[in-house]
């Protein structure tokens, strides 16, 4: 399928879910206030792959990014009740130990960039297209 729909109405303030598109592992999460502070209160041009929060999230509330690191291809870990999530409050990938930002970007180890946003658009409020 070259695109995916996804509701977004049950997915509580807090928490991620993973869906699939075009095959691959999608995360996507529904931040919380700190969550979004943190990943905007970042001086970007200390980062390795220098990108604002505003342009990886249309909405601040939620952040969608394709859930494969851009190391050589894990899963990085981040799922509530999976911790580790790693020091910056996102993702940790187990395979390597690159860490990822509640942005998806990239601040340790040894993945080059951050964790790639798909195009998506809102179709309403609650749901949205991606590819
Ligand atoms: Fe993620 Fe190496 S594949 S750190």
């Amino acid at each position: 399928l070259a695109s995916t729909d996804v509701d977004l109405a049950p997915v509580q303030v807090g928490q991620s879910i993973t869906v699939t598109w075009r095959g691959k592992p999608v995360f996507i999460r529904h931040r919380t206030p700190e969550e979004i502070k943190s990943a905007v209160d970042v001086n970007v041009s200390e980062l390795r792959d220098p990108q604002t929060d505003a342009a990886r999230a249309k909405k601040p509330e939620w952040l969608i990014v394709v859930g494969i690191c851009t190391h050589l291809g894990c899963i990085p870990l981040g799922q509530k009740n999976s911790d580790p999530r790693g020091e910056y409050g996102g993702w940790f990938c187990p395979c390597h130990g690159s860490v990822y930002d509640t942005s998806g970007r990239i601040r340790k180890g040894p993945a080059p960039r951050n964790l790639e946003v798909p195009s998506y658009a809102f179709k309403t409020d609650t749901s949205i297209r991606i590819g």
